[in-house]
């Protein structure tokens, strides 16, 4: 909840309290880091959780899943694709968590934002696969049809 400051436009109960920024590291990914900082300051209140989704390659990994919190361990493994999203967010001073989960990115984007009630989803139109011509990306099409809240595709 926000503090009541009368001076400042707050925005109390507002349903962008807490917004998910998906990123694989891509530059629309950034471009998206980008626009959500722009929100996160124009509506004071929010704040951004970073997610990353790892895909499983083998059912070993599955299984490590399952098993152990590989998700902590495996941190390391993925920040250098995030850095420019952390540093970014970190140089405008907002406060973030940063969630990275493995799994079928869409389905995990979506559960997440659901568990934190979050009150938008903010991801790039195109990943790192992004192929000229086409729209947008698989993940993107797959959040917009499973996302229980809004989501901002950023071009
Ligand atoms: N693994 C992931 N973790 C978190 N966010 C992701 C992940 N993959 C994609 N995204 C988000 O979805 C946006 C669109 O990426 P998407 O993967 O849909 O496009 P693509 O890579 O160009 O195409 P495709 O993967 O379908 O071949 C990205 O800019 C990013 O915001
Ligand atoms: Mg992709």
């Amino acid at each position: 909840m926000c503090a009541a400051e009368p001076e400042q436009h707050t925005t109390g109960d507002t349903m962008y309290e807490r917004i998910i920024l998906a990123t694989d590291g891509s530059k629309n990914a950034q471009k998206a880091t980008e626009s959500a900082i722009g929100l996160v300051k124009e509506l004071k209140c929010a704040s951004v959780t970073i997610i990353h989704v790892m895909q499983a390659v083998t059912p070993e990994e599955e299984i490590a899943k399952a098993v152990f919190d590989v998700c902590g361990r495996i941190d390391e493994n993925v920040r250098p694709a995030i850095q420019t999203t952390i540093d970014r967010v970190e140089q405008e001073g907002i406060s973030y968590r940063l969630e990275i989960s493995l799994g079928d990115p869409a389905s995990e984007i979506v559960a997440h934002a659901k568990k934190e009630g979050a009150g938008l989803i903010v991801i790039g139109s195109r990943g790192l696969n992004g192929v000229k011509g086409a729209l947008l990306g698989s993940v993107g099409q797959k959040v917009m049809q499973l996302a229980h809240c809004p989501v901002m595709i950023v071009t």
